[in-house]
Protein backbone atom coordinates (compact mmCIF):
# COMPACT_ATOMS: atom_id res chain seq x y z
CA UNK A 1 0.00 0.00 0.00
CA UNK A 2 2.64 2.53 0.85
CA UNK A 3 4.72 1.60 -2.50
CA UNK A 4 1.50 2.44 -4.45
CA UNK A 5 1.29 5.71 -2.77
CA UNK A 6 4.91 6.63 -3.90
CA UNK A 7 4.28 5.31 -7.03
CA UNK A 8 1.34 8.14 -7.46
CA UNK A 9 3.57 10.83 -6.15
CA UNK A 10 5.94 10.62 -8.26
CA UNK A 11 3.30 9.98 -11.76
CA UNK A 12 1.95 13.04 -10.13
CA UNK A 13 5.28 14.87 -10.38
CA UNK A 14 5.56 14.06 -14.17
CA UNK A 15 5.14 17.68 -15.34
CA UNK A 16 2.11 16.58 -17.49
CA UNK A 17 -0.22 19.60 -18.54
CA UNK A 18 -3.68 19.76 -17.33
CA UNK A 19 -6.45 21.66 -18.19
CA UNK A 20 -7.82 21.37 -14.82
CA UNK A 21 -7.18 23.88 -12.34
CA UNK A 22 -4.67 23.56 -9.82
CA UNK A 23 -5.47 21.71 -6.61
CA UNK A 24 -5.32 24.42 -3.99
CA UNK A 25 -5.76 23.00 -0.59
CA UNK A 26 -4.68 25.95 1.51
CA UNK A 27 -6.37 29.16 0.39
CA UNK A 28 -4.93 31.57 2.99
CA UNK A 29 -5.59 34.91 0.92
CA UNK A 30 -5.16 34.01 -2.80
CA UNK A 31 -8.84 34.47 -3.68
CA UNK A 32 -10.69 37.34 -2.37
CA UNK A 33 -13.66 39.31 -3.21
CA UNK A 34 -11.13 42.37 -4.21
CA UNK A 35 -12.41 45.38 -6.40
CA UNK A 36 -10.78 45.82 -10.06
CA UNK A 37 -11.31 49.05 -12.43
CA UNK A 38 -13.92 48.04 -15.03
CA UNK A 39 -15.03 44.49 -12.75
CA UNK A 40 -19.15 44.64 -11.42
CA UNK A 41 -18.93 45.09 -8.25
CA UNK A 42 -20.23 41.27 -6.99
CA UNK A 43 -19.63 42.55 -3.10
CA UNK A 44 -23.44 44.49 -3.33
CA UNK A 45 -21.07 47.44 -1.84
CA UNK A 46 -22.09 49.84 -4.79
CA UNK A 47 -25.53 50.33 -5.25
CA UNK A 48 -24.48 51.19 -9.10
CA UNK A 49 -23.05 47.52 -9.65
CA UNK A 50 -19.48 49.16 -10.24
CA UNK A 51 -15.79 49.20 -8.48
CA UNK A 52 -14.94 52.43 -10.25
CA UNK A 53 -16.85 55.46 -8.87
CA UNK A 54 -17.21 59.24 -9.29
CA UNK A 55 -15.74 61.00 -6.11
CA UNK A 56 -18.38 62.14 -3.89
CA UNK A 57 -20.06 65.43 -5.26
CA UNK A 58 -18.27 68.70 -2.88
CA UNK A 59 -14.68 66.52 -2.32
CA UNK A 60 -11.37 66.79 -3.44
CA UNK A 61 -8.79 63.74 -3.09
CA UNK A 62 -5.77 64.31 -1.33
CA UNK A 63 -2.98 65.93 -3.10
CA UNK A 64 -4.95 67.41 -6.17
CA UNK A 65 -6.92 70.77 -4.70
CA UNK A 66 -4.78 71.99 -7.65
CA UNK A 67 -6.16 76.01 -6.70
CA UNK A 68 -3.16 77.78 -6.62
CA UNK A 69 -3.64 79.90 -9.84
CA UNK A 70 0.11 80.70 -10.10
CA UNK A 71 1.25 77.55 -10.00
CA UNK A 72 -1.03 75.38 -11.77
CA UNK A 73 -2.29 77.83 -14.51
CA UNK A 74 0.50 80.65 -14.93
CA UNK A 75 -1.99 83.07 -13.93
CA UNK A 76 -1.79 86.18 -11.69
CA UNK A 77 -4.36 87.28 -10.11
CA UNK A 78 -3.53 90.78 -8.78
CA UNK A 79 -0.72 91.69 -11.41
CA UNK A 80 1.10 94.59 -10.68
CA UNK A 81 1.24 97.07 -13.65
CA UNK A 82 3.96 99.33 -15.26
CA UNK A 83 3.42 102.13 -13.19
CA UNK A 84 3.90 100.14 -10.24
CA UNK A 85 -0.10 99.78 -8.77
CA UNK A 86 -2.26 96.78 -9.60
CA UNK A 87 -3.46 96.80 -12.34
CA UNK A 88 -7.00 94.55 -11.13
CA UNK A 89 -7.22 92.49 -14.04
CA UNK A 90 -5.98 89.05 -13.60
CA UNK A 91 -3.30 88.02 -16.39
CA UNK A 92 -0.51 85.70 -17.39
CA UNK A 93 2.47 86.47 -14.86
CA UNK A 94 5.50 87.76 -15.39
CA UNK A 95 6.98 86.56 -12.40
CA UNK A 96 7.88 82.74 -11.42
CA UNK A 97 5.79 80.96 -8.59
CA UNK A 98 7.56 80.61 -5.24
CA UNK A 99 7.44 76.75 -5.78
CA UNK A 100 10.27 77.25 -8.13
CA UNK A 101 11.99 79.73 -6.62
CA UNK A 102 15.02 79.90 -4.93
CA UNK A 103 14.39 81.26 -1.26
CA UNK A 104 16.21 84.46 -2.37
CA UNK A 105 13.34 84.59 -5.33
CA UNK A 106 16.30 83.79 -7.58
CA UNK A 107 16.03 80.37 -10.18
CA UNK A 108 18.00 77.08 -9.21
CA UNK A 109 20.26 76.16 -11.73
CA UNK A 110 19.62 72.73 -11.66
CA UNK A 111 15.88 73.03 -12.43
CA UNK A 112 17.17 75.23 -15.77
CA UNK A 113 19.48 72.41 -16.79
CA UNK A 114 16.03 69.77 -16.28
CA UNK A 115 14.01 72.20 -17.88
CA UNK A 116 16.54 72.16 -20.91
CA UNK A 117 16.65 68.02 -20.86
CA UNK A 118 12.73 68.02 -20.98
CA UNK A 119 13.01 70.72 -23.95
CA UNK A 120 15.13 68.26 -25.81
CA UNK A 121 12.52 65.56 -25.31
CA UNK A 122 9.71 67.73 -25.65
CA UNK A 123 10.05 70.92 -27.71
CA UNK A 124 12.89 69.82 -30.43
CA UNK A 125 10.60 68.24 -32.75
CA UNK A 126 9.07 71.14 -33.77
CA UNK A 127 11.16 74.10 -32.54
CA UNK A 128 14.43 73.03 -32.54
CA UNK A 129 17.28 72.93 -30.54
CA UNK A 130 18.20 76.82 -30.26
CA UNK A 131 14.22 77.25 -30.26
CA UNK A 132 14.15 78.98 -33.32
CA UNK A 133 10.55 76.83 -34.76
CA UNK A 134 12.65 74.77 -37.18
CA UNK A 135 12.80 71.50 -35.75
CA UNK A 136 12.68 68.16 -38.16
CA UNK A 137 8.82 68.60 -37.85
CA UNK A 138 8.45 71.95 -38.73
CA UNK A 139 11.04 71.39 -41.95
CA UNK A 140 8.88 68.32 -42.99
CA UNK A 141 5.79 69.68 -42.22
CA UNK A 142 4.92 71.08 -45.40
CA UNK A 143 5.98 68.55 -47.40
CA UNK A 144 3.41 66.29 -47.57
CA UNK A 145 3.93 63.51 -44.80
CA UNK A 146 3.45 65.10 -41.19
CA UNK A 147 0.63 68.14 -41.29
CA UNK A 148 0.87 71.21 -39.02
CA UNK A 149 -1.56 74.07 -39.20
CA UNK A 150 1.19 76.72 -38.63
CA UNK A 151 4.87 76.54 -38.52
CA UNK A 152 6.16 76.55 -35.29
CA UNK A 153 7.11 79.59 -33.22
CA UNK A 154 10.22 81.15 -33.33
CA UNK A 155 10.76 80.79 -29.54
CA UNK A 156 13.45 83.55 -30.25
CA UNK A 157 11.49 85.40 -32.01
CA UNK A 158 11.15 89.32 -29.99
CA UNK A 159 7.63 88.25 -29.78
CA UNK A 160 8.73 85.10 -27.96
CA UNK A 161 11.18 87.04 -25.70
CA UNK A 162 8.16 89.48 -24.43
CA UNK A 163 5.19 86.64 -23.38
CA UNK A 164 4.86 87.16 -20.23
CA UNK A 165 6.72 83.44 -18.42
CA UNK A 166 2.81 82.21 -17.53
CA UNK A 167 2.15 81.76 -20.81
CA UNK A 168 4.62 80.31 -21.74
CA UNK A 169 4.09 77.67 -18.64
CA UNK A 170 0.78 77.83 -20.08
CA UNK A 171 1.37 77.19 -23.89
CA UNK A 172 2.44 73.56 -21.89
CA UNK A 173 -0.33 73.16 -20.11
CA UNK A 174 -3.30 73.91 -22.05
CA UNK A 175 -1.73 74.25 -25.70
CA UNK A 176 -1.79 77.09 -28.41
CA UNK A 177 -4.51 78.86 -30.26
CA UNK A 178 -7.04 75.78 -30.01
CA UNK A 179 -4.62 73.28 -31.14
CA UNK A 180 -2.43 74.62 -33.05
CA UNK A 181 0.16 73.81 -31.34
CA UNK A 182 -1.20 70.18 -28.59
CA UNK A 183 -1.39 70.42 -24.98
CA UNK A 184 1.44 68.72 -23.18
CA UNK A 185 -0.38 68.09 -19.98
CA UNK A 186 -0.26 64.44 -19.43
CA UNK A 187 3.34 64.39 -20.31
CA UNK A 188 4.69 66.96 -18.67
CA UNK A 189 3.99 67.30 -14.82
CA UNK A 190 3.55 71.18 -13.38
CA UNK A 191 7.01 71.35 -11.91
CA UNK A 192 9.05 70.08 -15.35
CA UNK A 193 6.32 72.72 -17.18
CA UNK A 194 8.34 75.90 -15.10
CA UNK A 195 11.76 74.09 -15.78
CA UNK A 196 10.86 74.19 -19.44
CA UNK A 197 9.85 77.77 -19.05
CA UNK A 198 12.64 78.55 -17.29
CA UNK A 199 15.09 77.06 -20.13
CA UNK A 200 12.99 78.38 -22.93
CA UNK A 201 13.92 82.18 -20.94
CA UNK A 202 17.37 80.90 -20.50
CA UNK A 203 17.52 80.21 -24.69
CA UNK A 204 16.10 83.95 -25.26
CA UNK A 205 18.20 85.46 -23.16
CA UNK A 206 15.60 87.05 -21.23
CA UNK A 207 15.97 87.11 -17.58
CA UNK A 208 14.54 85.48 -14.78
CA UNK A 209 13.21 88.28 -12.77
CA UNK A 210 10.01 89.39 -15.11
CA UNK A 211 11.56 92.88 -15.92
CA UNK A 212 11.65 93.73 -19.65
CA UNK A 213 15.13 93.12 -20.94
CA UNK A 214 17.32 95.03 -20.90
CA UNK A 215 18.02 98.13 -23.59
CA UNK A 216 21.09 97.36 -25.76
CA UNK A 217 23.73 99.25 -25.76
CA UNK A 218 25.33 101.44 -28.58
CA UNK A 219 25.23 99.54 -31.42
CA UNK A 220 27.30 101.27 -33.40
CA UNK A 221 30.66 101.35 -30.92
CA UNK A 222 32.16 98.37 -30.54
CA UNK A 223 32.38 97.85 -26.95
CA UNK A 224 32.44 94.48 -24.05
CA UNK A 225 28.73 96.17 -23.31
CA UNK A 226 27.65 95.41 -26.69
CA UNK A 227 29.50 91.88 -26.92
CA UNK A 228 27.72 91.11 -23.90
CA UNK A 229 24.46 91.99 -24.84
CA UNK A 230 24.84 89.86 -28.19
CA UNK A 231 25.86 86.84 -26.40
CA UNK A 232 22.42 86.93 -23.99
CA UNK A 233 20.24 88.79 -27.10
CA UNK A 234 21.49 86.49 -29.76
CA UNK A 235 21.42 83.10 -28.28
CA UNK A 236 24.94 82.17 -27.70
CA UNK A 237 24.41 81.45 -24.50
CA UNK A 238 22.04 78.68 -25.22
CA UNK A 239 25.08 76.79 -25.96
CA UNK A 240 28.28 78.88 -25.25
CA UNK A 241 28.89 79.00 -20.44
CA UNK A 242 31.21 81.66 -19.60
CA UNK A 243 32.06 79.98 -16.63
CA UNK A 244 33.74 76.61 -18.21
CA UNK A 245 30.86 74.30 -18.40
CA UNK A 246 30.02 72.05 -21.37
CA UNK A 247 26.93 72.72 -22.68
CA UNK A 248 26.03 72.38 -26.37
CA UNK A 249 29.27 74.29 -27.34
CA UNK A 250 32.52 75.08 -26.44
CA UNK A 251 32.66 77.19 -22.77
CA UNK A 252 34.23 80.50 -23.84
CA UNK A 253 36.00 80.99 -20.25
CA UNK A 254 39.79 81.80 -21.28
CA UNK A 255 39.78 80.47 -24.78
CA UNK A 256 40.77 83.75 -25.97
CA UNK A 257 44.95 83.27 -27.43
CA UNK A 258 44.34 79.17 -26.05
CA UNK A 259 45.29 76.99 -29.58
CA UNK A 260 42.26 75.05 -30.38
CA UNK A 261 42.17 71.64 -32.51
CA UNK A 262 39.64 72.13 -35.04
CA UNK A 263 38.48 69.97 -38.15
CA UNK A 264 40.56 72.52 -40.20
CA UNK A 265 43.45 71.65 -37.99
CA UNK A 266 44.69 73.85 -34.97
CA UNK A 267 43.95 77.55 -34.77
CA UNK A 268 44.55 80.55 -32.47
CA UNK A 269 41.60 82.12 -30.85
CA UNK A 270 41.48 85.49 -31.67
CA UNK A 271 39.11 87.94 -34.04
CA UNK A 272 39.77 86.33 -37.25
CA UNK A 273 39.00 83.21 -35.55
CA UNK A 274 35.68 84.36 -33.52
CA UNK A 275 34.32 86.30 -37.06
CA UNK A 276 34.94 82.84 -39.14
CA UNK A 277 33.04 81.12 -36.60
CA UNK A 278 30.32 83.29 -36.64
CA UNK A 279 29.81 83.63 -39.78
CA UNK A 280 30.57 79.97 -41.33
CA UNK A 281 30.35 78.42 -38.40
CA UNK A 282 31.27 74.53 -40.30
CA UNK A 283 34.38 75.97 -41.81
CA UNK A 284 36.44 74.29 -38.45
CA UNK A 285 34.58 72.39 -35.91
CA UNK A 286 36.12 72.38 -32.56
CA UNK A 287 37.31 68.53 -32.08
CA UNK A 288 34.56 66.66 -29.66
CA UNK A 289 31.74 69.10 -30.86
CA UNK A 290 28.80 68.17 -33.05
CA UNK A 291 28.61 71.39 -36.11
CA UNK A 292 25.25 71.94 -34.61
CA UNK A 293 26.31 75.86 -34.63
CA UNK A 294 23.82 78.01 -36.03
CA UNK A 295 24.85 81.49 -38.19
CA UNK A 296 23.46 84.01 -36.25
CA UNK A 297 19.77 84.62 -38.04
CA UNK A 298 19.52 88.02 -38.24
CA UNK A 299 23.49 88.07 -39.07
CA UNK A 300 25.45 90.17 -36.45
CA UNK A 301 27.32 92.70 -38.06
CA UNK A 302 31.12 94.05 -38.04
CA UNK A 303 30.85 96.31 -35.09
CA UNK A 304 28.94 93.05 -32.79
CA UNK A 305 31.64 90.47 -34.44
CA UNK A 306 34.55 93.13 -33.09
CA UNK A 307 32.10 93.35 -29.60
CA UNK A 308 31.98 89.70 -29.55
CA UNK A 309 36.05 88.73 -30.05
CA UNK A 310 36.58 91.81 -27.53
CA UNK A 311 33.97 90.18 -24.89
CA UNK A 312 35.67 86.92 -25.42
CA UNK A 313 39.04 88.46 -24.75
CA UNK A 314 37.85 90.25 -21.71
CA UNK A 315 36.91 87.07 -20.17
CA UNK A 316 40.35 86.42 -20.43
CA UNK A 317 41.59 88.51 -17.09
C1 LIG B 1 4.00 69.28 -32.70
C2 LIG B 1 4.80 70.47 -32.78
C3 LIG B 1 5.07 71.25 -31.51
C4 LIG B 1 5.67 70.79 -30.35
C5 LIG B 1 6.20 69.41 -30.06
C6 LIG B 1 5.77 71.94 -29.47
N1 LIG B 1 5.23 73.04 -30.06
FE1 LIG B 1 5.16 74.91 -29.30
N2 LIG B 1 4.20 75.58 -30.94
C7 LIG B 1 3.90 74.81 -32.05
C8 LIG B 1 3.17 75.60 -33.00
C9 LIG B 1 2.66 75.12 -34.35
C10 LIG B 1 3.05 76.89 -32.44
C11 LIG B 1 2.41 78.12 -33.07
C12 LIG B 1 0.94 78.11 -32.75
C13 LIG B 1 0.26 79.31 -33.36
O1 LIG B 1 0.93 80.24 -33.78
O2 LIG B 1 -0.95 79.29 -33.39
C14 LIG B 1 3.71 76.84 -31.15
C15 LIG B 1 3.81 77.92 -30.29
C16 LIG B 1 4.49 77.91 -29.10
C17 LIG B 1 4.64 79.05 -28.21
C18 LIG B 1 4.07 80.45 -28.41
C19 LIG B 1 2.88 80.60 -27.50
C20 LIG B 1 2.13 81.88 -27.67
O3 LIG B 1 1.18 82.06 -26.91
O4 LIG B 1 2.45 82.72 -28.51
C21 LIG B 1 5.39 78.64 -27.15
C22 LIG B 1 5.83 79.47 -25.96
C23 LIG B 1 5.69 77.23 -27.36
N3 LIG B 1 5.13 76.83 -28.55
C24 LIG B 1 6.42 76.46 -26.49
C25 LIG B 1 6.60 75.09 -26.64
C26 LIG B 1 7.28 74.28 -25.66
C27 LIG B 1 7.92 74.79 -24.39
C28 LIG B 1 7.23 72.99 -26.14
C29 LIG B 1 7.76 71.72 -25.47
C30 LIG B 1 7.06 71.36 -24.26
C31 LIG B 1 6.54 73.00 -27.40
N4 LIG B 1 6.17 74.28 -27.65
C32 LIG B 1 6.32 71.88 -28.20
C33 LIG B 1 4.20 73.48 -32.24
C34 LIG B 1 4.80 72.66 -31.31
C1 LIG C 1 23.07 75.55 -30.98
C2 LIG C 1 24.21 75.83 -30.17
C3 LIG C 1 25.08 77.03 -30.51
C4 LIG C 1 24.72 78.35 -30.55
C5 LIG C 1 23.33 78.95 -30.37
C6 LIG C 1 25.92 79.09 -30.79
N1 LIG C 1 26.99 78.24 -30.88
FE1 LIG C 1 28.92 78.73 -31.17
N2 LIG C 1 29.45 76.77 -31.20
C7 LIG C 1 28.58 75.72 -31.00
C8 LIG C 1 29.31 74.47 -31.11
C9 LIG C 1 28.71 73.07 -30.97
C10 LIG C 1 30.65 74.81 -31.34
C11 LIG C 1 31.81 73.84 -31.54
C12 LIG C 1 31.71 73.20 -32.90
C13 LIG C 1 32.07 74.17 -33.98
O1 LIG C 1 33.18 74.71 -33.96
O2 LIG C 1 31.21 74.40 -34.84
C14 LIG C 1 30.69 76.28 -31.39
C15 LIG C 1 31.85 77.01 -31.57
C16 LIG C 1 31.94 78.38 -31.48
C17 LIG C 1 33.15 79.14 -31.47
C18 LIG C 1 34.55 78.54 -31.45
C19 LIG C 1 34.86 78.26 -30.01
C20 LIG C 1 36.13 77.54 -29.72
O3 LIG C 1 36.29 77.16 -28.56
O4 LIG C 1 36.97 77.34 -30.60
C21 LIG C 1 32.82 80.46 -31.38
C22 LIG C 1 33.76 81.66 -31.32
C23 LIG C 1 31.38 80.53 -31.34
N3 LIG C 1 30.86 79.26 -31.40
C24 LIG C 1 30.66 81.71 -31.29
C25 LIG C 1 29.28 81.77 -31.16
C26 LIG C 1 28.53 82.99 -31.12
C27 LIG C 1 29.11 84.40 -31.18
C28 LIG C 1 27.22 82.65 -30.99
C29 LIG C 1 26.01 83.57 -30.87
C30 LIG C 1 25.84 84.48 -31.95
C31 LIG C 1 27.15 81.20 -30.98
N4 LIG C 1 28.42 80.70 -31.09
C32 LIG C 1 25.98 80.47 -30.88
C33 LIG C 1 27.24 75.79 -30.74
C34 LIG C 1 26.51 76.97 -30.71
Amino acid sequence: MKRAALVVLLIACRGGVSEDPPVHLIHNMDTQEKARPYRKDTSGLFPNGRFMQAPPEGTVAVGQLNDDELYEDGWDLNPVGLDGGATGRPDFTFKFPPQVQLPDGGIDEELVTRGQLRYGVYCTPCHGVTGNGQGLVAQKAFDGGMRLEVPPRDLLSQAAKDLPIGKIYASMKVGVNNGNMPSYATQIPTHDRWAIAAYVRRMQGVGFDGKPPEPPPDVNVVSVALGRFYYKNRGCNACHSLDGTKVVGPSWKGIWGQTHKTSGGDVVVDEAYIRESILDPKAKVVDGFAPVMPPPNPPIDDTGIKSLALFIKELKE
